[in-house]
């Protein structure tokens, strides 16, 4: 066992000793002709600051097709990916992010490779060296019953069972528990997921929808294409007695939602909202950036929290409620659509989430921004730490994550003025659109827009450890 796949070759390498003739044989045998450039293994993890395993290096993934069978009785999962990626480097072997579950096969272009896990890394090491710059195609089959993870927080993430079904949420880490990936932010790609269920069961996943077919055993296959890149920690499956309602929200877009039986008749009101939520948040926030929509509502008691996962976020029941709706449809263009460098800059989806929940109140309950932005000032747990440096992974979804980077926003309204926070409110998903962006792309852009330097307000409300005397 080898923990980055390099050891073997490695050992060839560096071994002059073994011989001139041996060194240039075992070249020759590894590289294209001509080349004579021997590939290295990509990095095991891309060193975010809080999951420095997560993501791999190397190579940068286009496309994933998924095609996963469940079956809820035994809480096994077969799974196939095949993941389309092009180099970075030339490379000898790479990892795949996968936490538990047992491979039983992998290919590279079609040729089988070797492959080894240690922890969450699975590596592969292709029987010829990948060129940087080349396109290639890896195909993982792999099977077991996908367990959770608890995160530092204590909250749950990844394939999570409920009663007769599951639920897939990721962020941060959790989709390496349900398919290989490289499984950091940074790495968005498009994906095409085949769902195979039991008999009476729906099941749901991003995007729009393009197959609903029966299998000769009866079970029931769809398949659900997300055309534009996604971050991994927002795919989503959701198996269970689902029923569905289809309606239409801005310029055309299809909006698919679904709950669970329990849930449905309570939740239908609500889900109809979405239409025209959406269609106010792509006035204030430019297009809608994805070509579907919807939401997933489960029963509680396995989901603890509501996620924004792209096109259709999923919500605990108790969650389901208007807020935060609206708070995890706006995270389609603020951490979906714009998504972060890295963990660190997590307050640019909540902090953006949180404001959007401000927005709304204040235009339709009456409250004021500023009254927001003042009780999130008086309340002591939002000034444990400054929104742009959470000291640890266990508080990435703190409070001063969501309310004071929702401050942060309103500060800079009051110092450049509505005109120009209307601008910034639509030009920053603009330019970032579908793309990463980080904390110094959005003090950067913010102050093109102002025309000025806003050290001191970045100073304070967005690296600052103390609370100003005054809000
Ligand atoms: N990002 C989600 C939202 O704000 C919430 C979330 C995801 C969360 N993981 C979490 C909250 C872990 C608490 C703990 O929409
Ligand atoms: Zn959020």
């Amino acid at each position: 066992m080898y923990a980055n796949g390099d050891a073997p070759r490695r050992r060839h390498r560096t071994g002059a000793a073994s011989g001139l003739l041996a060194l240039a044989l075992l070249a020759g045998g590894c590289t294209a002709a001509g080349g004579g450039v021997e590939g290295a293994p990509g990095a095991a993890g891309l060193r975010d600051p809080y999951f420095p395993k997560l993501g791999n290096g190397g190579y940068d993934v286009r496309h994933y097709a998924l095609s996963l069978a469940y079956d809820p009785g035994t809480g096994r999962l077969d799974g196939t990916a095949e993941i389309t990626a092009r180099a970075d480097q030339d490379l000898s072997a790479f990892n795949l992010d996968l936490a538990g579950l047992r491979v039983s096969g992998a290919t590279v272009d079609g040729v089988r490779a070797a492959y080894n896990r240690a922890g969450n890394e699975l590596t592969l090491r292709p029987r010829e060296d990948i060129r940087d710059g080349a396109e290639f195609t890896v195909t993982v089959t792999y099977t077991g019953v996908p367990e959770p993870i608890t995160d530092a927080d204590g909250s749950e993430e990844g394939w999570l069972r409920t009663a007769g079904g599951a639920v897939a949420v990721g962020e941060p880490e959790g989709s390496m528990t349900w398919f290989p990936g490289n499984h950091h932010p940074a790495d968005k790609a498009t994906y095409d997921l085949t769902l195979t269920v039991p008999a009476g069961l729906e099941g749901l996943s991003n995007g729009v929808r393009t197959e609903r077919r029966t299998e000769r055993d009866g079970r029931v296959t769809t398949v659900w294409h997300t055309a534009e890149p996604m971050a991994s920690y927002l795919a989503t499956v959701a198996i269970g007695r689902y029923e569905t309602a289809s309606a239409t929200g801005p310029a055309s877009l299809p909006v698919l939602t679904a709950a669970e039986p329990s849930v449905a008749a309570g939740s239908a009101a609500l889900r109809g909202e979405i239409p025209a939520i959406l269609a106010r948040q792509a006035e204030r926030f430019g297009p809608y950036p994805f070509s579907a929509a919807g939401a997933i509502v489960t029963v509680d008691g396995t989901l603890g929290y509501a996620l924004e996962t792209q096109t259709r976020p999923v919500f605990p029941a108790a969650s389901f409620d208007r807020t935060t709706l609206v708070h995890e449809l706006a995270h389609q263009w603020f951490g979906n659509s714009v998504t972060p460098a890295t963990w660190r800059d997590l307050w640019l989806n909540e902090g953006f989430a949180t404001y959007a929940e401000w927005l709304y109140s204040e235009e339709y309950e009456g409250v004021p921004a500023r009254t927001h932005f003042e009780r999130a000032f008086a309340q002591d747990a939002n000034w444990t730490f400054p929104p742009a440096a959470p000291p640890a992974a266990e508080n990435l979804f703190d409070p001063p994550v969501y309310q004071r980077g929702a401050m942060v926003l309103h500060k800079l309204r009051e110092t450049v003025g509505d005109a120009a926070f209307d601008e910034i409110l639509r030009g920053w998903p603009a330019k970032y659109r579908h793309a990463n962006a980080s904390t110094d792309d959005f003090t950067a852009y913010a102050e093109s827009v102002a025309g000025k330097d806003l050290d001191a307000l970045w100073k304070v409300w967005l690296y600052g450890d103390d609370r100003p005397s005054a809000p």
